[in-house]
């Protein structure tokens, strides 16, 4: 039986996971590949920490040393940041070893140049761990829609910070308690900022984007809100309003264009997302033929990781290389000075705003609002301290007095 060298960059809570993964699976992965699985070196950052890995490997700082050792055919690459990974999986590629990684932000900035780089090498570059954890995103969208015609997506893409959600509206914790909470269960990035500021959905949903259209829109016509700020009184006065706050990374294309936006929005009850909780990630997508569905699970944490790492591993060695699907959409620029429907926490009905006559909530028994209002509008009563929070309303088309009628 022939053997599989495999290196791993990375040996922190994912990384250290495929290890054991791989360690103690050895003969159900020579079942389902009719190959032997051997781990040949691991690269880390600091060579004076202790691990638990078998004498034999090569544990190294040094890429060029792990580079070094003959016939790798796989690099597994989980480790922070976009530089040295990228550096290195363009290297490997190169040299046609195949790579499997989690590492989204490198993705998000690397992923074309990646892809052309393994082109060249006759390599393949797997990252179905990149976005959403554990739930095999990446490959329903390579693989089970290609027929499909996507028109919109709607997605918890952080685990930590829908965790951090939850635990402030079940638990009453506060923010940095239940970030700390995240970050012991290992569901943080290296940087927390990451997660609760939208950078790491963005990056996801970024990743999302150029799987369903090809390419990539323009950053900074994205709009990006992370959680940081929202309040248990925020998260309950929208709950009495009967909905909830959840963290969305939506994509929605209408009429060729496609408009791209990442921030915590109002969900009301039966809405796919309204139920997701805890680290779990979700994604909600509405294709022409096959409808709405939806894809749930753990979206953060050591062992969901590892196996997507691994269905990716074992993939590399069951089919031959998938092409992405391209369709023609151009990318919406934001408009933060279009009308739209919006909850917002305040309270009171700001006296001073120019958006008073549009605001069609009136005060029930809590304090949010339901308001016509531009995304500038809002963002300035929100600095001015008028209001306390605002949520642009999830389920697209909805109008306002569809939707919450006892508020009209
Ligand atoms: P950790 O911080 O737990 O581990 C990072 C590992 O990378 C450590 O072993 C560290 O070395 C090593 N490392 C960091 N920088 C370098 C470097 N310059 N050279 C060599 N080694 C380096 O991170 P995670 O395991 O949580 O995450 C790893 C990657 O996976 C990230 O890109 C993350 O976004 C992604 N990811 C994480 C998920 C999660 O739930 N945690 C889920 C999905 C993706 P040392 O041990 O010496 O410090
Ligand atoms: N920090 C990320 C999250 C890890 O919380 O979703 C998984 O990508």
């Amino acid at each position: 039986m022939t053997t599989i060298k495999v290196a791993l960059l990375g040996f922190g809570t994912v990384g250290s996971s495929v290890y054991q993964t791989i360690q103690s699976r050895r003969s159900k992965f020579e079942r389902l590949i009719g190959k032997k699985v051997e781990i040949v070196g691991v690269l880390i950052q600091d060579e004076t920490k202790q691990r638990n890995i078998a004498d034999g490997i090569l544990v190294t700082s040094s890429f060029e040393e792990l580079l070094a050792i003959p016939e790798i055919d796989v690099i597994i690459e989980a480790i922070n940041g976009i530089e040295p990974g990228a550096g290195y999986l363009s290297r490997a590629l190169e040299k046609g070893i195949h790579v499997v990684t989690a590492n989204k932000e490198l993705l998000a900035h690397e992923g074309q140049s990646l892809r052309e780089t393994a082109a060249k090498g006759h390599a393949q570059l797997k990252f179905e761990a990149a976005v959403a954890g554990g739930v095999p995103i990446i490959g329903t969208l390579q693989q089970l829609l290609q027929v499909n015609e996507v028109s919109n997506v709607e997605a918890i893409l952080n685990g930590t910070s829908n965790y951090i959600l939850t635990e402030i509206a079940e638990n009453q914790v506060g923010f940095q308690a239940a970030l700390h909470s995240a970050q012991k269960h290992g569901y943080a990035e290296a940087d927390p900022g990451n997660d609760v500021d939208g950078w790491d959905a963005f990056y996801k949903l970024m990743i999302l984007c150029e799987l369903l259209l090809g390419k990539q829109p323009d950053w900074t016509q994205v709009s990006r809100r992370g959680i940081r700020g929202i309040t248990l009184a925020d998260i309950q006065v929208v709950e009495t309003a009967g909905w909830r706050i959840k963290h969305i990374a939506s994509l929605q294309v209408k009429e060729e264009k496609a408009q791209l936006r990442v921030e915590p929005m109002a969900v009301p009850e039966g809405h796919p997302l309204y139920e997701v909780s805890g680290v779990d990630n979700a994604v909600s997508i509405q294709g022409d033929l096959a409808g709405n569905l939806k894809l749930q699970g753990p979206g953060a944490g050591a062992l969901p990781t590892a196996s997507a790492i691994l269905e990716d591993f074992v993939q590399l060695y069951k089919e031959s290389d998938n092409r992405n699907r391209s369709i023609d959409a151009s990318i919406l620029a934001e408009d933060s000075n279009r009308l739209q429907d919006w909850l917002a926490t305040a309270p009171s009905i700001p006296k001073t705003a120019a958006v008073k006559q549009r605001w069609k909530g009136k005060q029930a028994d809590n304090n949010a609002y339901l308001v016509s209002a531009t995304e500038g509008e809002l963002e300035k009563l929100l600095q001015a301290g008028k209001i306390c929070n605002f949520f642009r309303l999830a389920g697209a088309g909805r109008e306002i007095a569809d939707t919450v009628p006892i508020l009209i």
